[in-house]
């Protein structure tokens, strides 16, 4: 065991992945082992298959130690679902007398106010993160220490989840012989898989578009300012395709991969593409206008759910960061089109993880960055700002036949 290494498993609803790195002298993460197994046992981001859900992540933890040959002590793993609530609160530290300057009590102060939070019914809180100072009103102070000031207000955020799922994840990870876990939101990590600190700062949505879900968060001022769940992905692009063209599930999945695209108005009238419906034994061409006519109907509908969120929330002039899209569904071409005319015209960013070493031509791909994006979240964290999670399980699962998408 070592004490460098670092491990985190994101649970999603197509695949469990566990990427366990080290971190050198100078901060730069190498990823030591990774394993990624499909996995079918979430739905809209909650786990419905225990046993399923246990054996996918056992295995692609398993498959991360053998390569890594060393087992974490602990890890953090991802939580989704529209039942993960984003809360943000404010601590307030009063300075007295006016205008000294501020001492470490007064922080601690106002940190400690800020974790004063009342959980809404059967929820828990699994995550804390401080976002930056307010010293009199000025806001986005990162270092208030020895400033004279009357008020120091601190902005933090708590991610509060359904107690029972976050007991699953407990009961899986222990099974899977990681009893000492952290549960963190999936956008969070996506966030920090991508994002450069600046960026965090400059005010950014992230939009992780999964198979299920689509996790959407904000960072501001270096924290995180709001996390939601939207229970619509990029399967319900397939589901419409098999229904409008009578086809089985896979060949609609084949179809939205290798034709697909999401914004019409770039496809050519002329170009067609072929399609195996539900019981016929021979290909039959369609227009790859039309194909794309159906797939844009869908991911408009995601852009506006998400947009309408954020324009409710009143974050839309908070983006000076921009917009970036990630996850297996912005691999839809024209995704980032279709979201930017949704998103008053914003221009949409489609981006995966950058790594240098192991693995890393595999997990640039965008559904990786949750998975790395936890790893760097881990790296960059301080140990106060997580929820201790204790697991006990007493059930145990076979590992059985899963295909494995990294090989040796
Ligand atoms: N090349 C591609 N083109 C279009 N869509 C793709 C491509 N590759 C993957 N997808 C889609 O991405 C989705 C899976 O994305 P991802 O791997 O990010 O999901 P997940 O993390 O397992 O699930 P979730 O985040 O919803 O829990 C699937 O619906 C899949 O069809
Ligand atoms: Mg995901």
């Amino acid at each position: 065991m070592e004490d460098s290494l670092i491990c985190a498993l994101d649970l999603g609803s197509t695949k469990a992945v566990c990427l366990i790195g080290e971190v050198d002298h100078l901060g730069e993460l190498s990823i030591l082992g990774a394993g990624a197994v499909s996995c079918i046992a979430l739905r809209r981001g909650e786990i419905q298959d225990m046993d399923a859900a246990a054996a996918a992540a056992g295995a692609a933890i398993q498959d991360a130690v053998n390569e890594a040959g060393s087992t974490p002590d602990e890890m953090t793993v991802s939580i989704s679902g529209t039942h993960v609530e984003g809360l943000r609160s404010r601590g307030i530290a009063t300075i007295t007398p006016r205008m000294r300057p501020i001492a470490h009590e007064d922080i601690l102060q106002a940190k400690n106010h800020s974790e004063k939070m009342i959980m809404p019914a059967g929820k828990e809180a699994i995550l804390h993160l401080l976002g930056a100072f307010q010293v009199d009103g000025s806001s986005g102070v990162k270092d208030p220490l020895g400033t004279a000031a009357s008020r120091l207000e601190v902005e933090s955020y708590f991610a509060a989840a359904d107690s029972r799922e976050v007991k699953r994840i407990e009961e899986l990870s222990a099974t899977a012989g990681m009893p000492d876990i952290r549960i963190c939101p999936t956008g969070i990590g996506s966030g920090y898989g991508l994002l450069s600190p600046e960026m965090r700062d400059l005010g950014t949505l992230v939009i992780d578009l999964g198979g299920d879900v689509t996790d959407i968060t904000v960072f501001h001022d270096g924290g995180v300012i709001y996390t939601e769940t939207i229970p619509v992905g990029s399967a319900h692009v397939t589901s419409d395709l098999m229904q409008l063209l009578e086809t089985e599930y896979r060949e609609a999945e084949r179809i939205k991969i290798d034709c697909g695209a999401a914004h019409a108005a770039s496809v050519s009238e002329d170009e067609s593409v072929e399609i195996l419906q539900k019981g016929a034994d021979k290909m039959r061409p369609m227009r790859k206008r039309v194909l794309a006519e159906m797939i844009e109907a869908r991911i408009r509908e995601i852009g506006q759910m998400i947009w309408k969120r954020i324009v409710r929330a009143g974050l839309e002039d908070s983006l000076t960061g921009g917009i970036v899209l990630t996850g297996g569904g912005s691999l839809l071409e024209g995704t980032d089109e279709v979201f930017g005319s949704v998103m008053a015209g914003r221009k949409v960013r489609v981006e995966g993880p950058k790594l240098k070493g192991l693995h890393s031509k595999k997990l640039k791909n965008p559904k990786f960055a949750a998975a790395v994006g936890l790893l760097q979240f881990e790296m960059h964290r301080d140990d106060g700002e997580f929820r201790p999670a204790s697991s006990q399980s007493s059930w145990k699962n076979p590992i059985s036949a899963i295909k494995t998408m990294f090989g040796g």
